[in-house]
């Protein structure tokens, strides 16, 4: 009916096969490995009662005013303080999604580059082609130099095209999909790489903090604060329903995304702001955490022990040390979005890998999640996914 009256743009626009999965199914009445929902259960509810009332009380109407764009300065204070920053250096946003979307708008003209690794983030590589940037993903490779030599190779190929890299994005801690994290080394590498070739660096870090073991490694923005932008969340440590993140960059950067979010959003919440500030200020915030890490912990065991008791041979997973995702990789030939179908109809929902790969790699891997359901949901619902898998990779072996 409308014909050609939407703008080019709309035409790179692709929707989320998670969120379509979403759509088709009630969430509670599967087994779902498939969304990255935090556990309801992490969500403090009467603490948050009393921070609301606290707020209210002490800044009445102006807890429901519009105010600054770059954030109230109680909740940019408090960030500063907690990640070591000056505050200057600090952009609240409207959470990280919209951080990546605001950096992409700021940086990329239509054919510009956008490194990413394969497999990267959906919401990200949605924003990316949104602007009609050109994505090149270059896979993982535990060798250093092999590593630095594929990237090496993809941004050379790139300047013979003519073309510009505007910008590397990586999740480096816990990363979605796969779970894994950057080493130190890799991460120094890959800010040397975007150095020597004048392009930034999104770091896009929402389950940083949420560590089941190991030590915590250098943010890459620690390692070159003037050339990566530090996008944070509050979505995975307190609760998504209130759509709250940050920008850490250099001021001249932020400059940009603050002229570009007043016609965004003119600013970010301001009732959630302050509520957000008072849970980080008081303290609250790390207790809650504390509990997270322990529920998230204890499920990430639970099903990596799951895994290696029922999954056939032949299957291999990731073993993260933190954030809400696993990884699996199935034999060769085996098809992850044909086997959707069959697996939903058994009442099992994940994410085929294929659709977090640029190039529409990773044909026979998926994502699990393992944040959102029960213990109880989950050991039943990797049983299920067992079995259905022992039948399928028997067929194809
Ligand atoms: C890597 C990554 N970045 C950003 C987001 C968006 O998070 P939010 O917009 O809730 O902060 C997600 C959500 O799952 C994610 O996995």
């Amino acid at each position: 009916m409308y014909g050609n009256i939407f703008s080019e743009d709309t035409a790179s626009f692709f929707r989320s096969p998670v969120r379509e999965i979403f759509k088709k199914v009630d969430l509670n009445s599967i087994y779902s490995f498939a969304g990255g929902y935090p556990s309801a259960e992490t969500f403090p509810l009467e603490e948050i009662r009393k921070t609301m009332a606290e707020v209210i009380d002490r800044y009445g109407g102006k807890a429901f005013q519009y105010g600054a764009t770059q954030g109230v300065p109680e909740l940019r204070e408090a960030v500063a303080a907690r990640y070591g920053v000056p505050v200057e250096r600090v952009q609240i946003t409207s959470s990280s999604q919209q951080g990546i979307d605001v950096c992409t708008r700021v940086l990329v003209d239509p054919g510009d580059v956008v490194l990413t690794s394969n497999p990267s983030y959906l919401g990200a590589l949605q924003s990316f082609c949104s602007y009609r940037a050109d994505i090149r993903g270059v896979a993982h490779n535990d060798d250093l130099e092999a590593f630095r030599a594929d990237y090496e190779k993809v941004i050379a190929q790139v300047k013979a095209e003519g073309k510009t890299v505007k910008f590397l994005y990586m999740i480096p801690d816990f990363q979605n999909p796969s779970g894994e994290s950057l080493t130190l080394e890799e991460r120094r590498m890959l800010v040397d790489l975007a150095a020597r070739h004048g392009f930034l660096i999104i770091e896009d870090s929402p389950y940083r903090e949420l560590r089941y073991e190991g030590e915590h490694i250098p943010t890459m923005y620690s390692l070159d604060p003037d050339r990566v932008i530090h996008l944070g969340s509050f979505s995975k440590i307190f609760a998504p329903g209130f759509r709250l993140g940050w920008a850490l960059a250099h001021p001249d950067i932020l400059d940009k995304i603050y002229v570009c979010k007043q016609s965004l959003d003119l600013c970010p919440p301001i009732f959630d702001q302050y509520v957000a500030a008072e849970f980080l200020s008081s303290g609250r915030l790390d207790e809650n955490l504390v509990r997270t890490i322990a529920l998230y912990k204890g499920k990430r065991d639970l099903l990596l022990g799951l895994l290696e008791e029922h999954m056939p041979a032949g299957v291999r997973w990731t073993h993260p040390e933190g954030g809400l995702f696993l990884f699996l990789t199935m034999p060769e030939g085996f098809d992850a979005v044909k086997f959707y179908d069959r697996a939903l109809d058994a009442g099992v929902a994940y994410v085929a890998g294929e659709f977090f790969h640029p190039d529409r790699s990773g044909k026979n891997t998926m994502r699990l999640n393992f944040s959102f359901m029960s213990p109880e949901r989950i050991t039943e619902g990797v049983r299920l996914l067992a079995a259905l898998l022992c039948a399928e990779i028997s067929d194809i072996q």
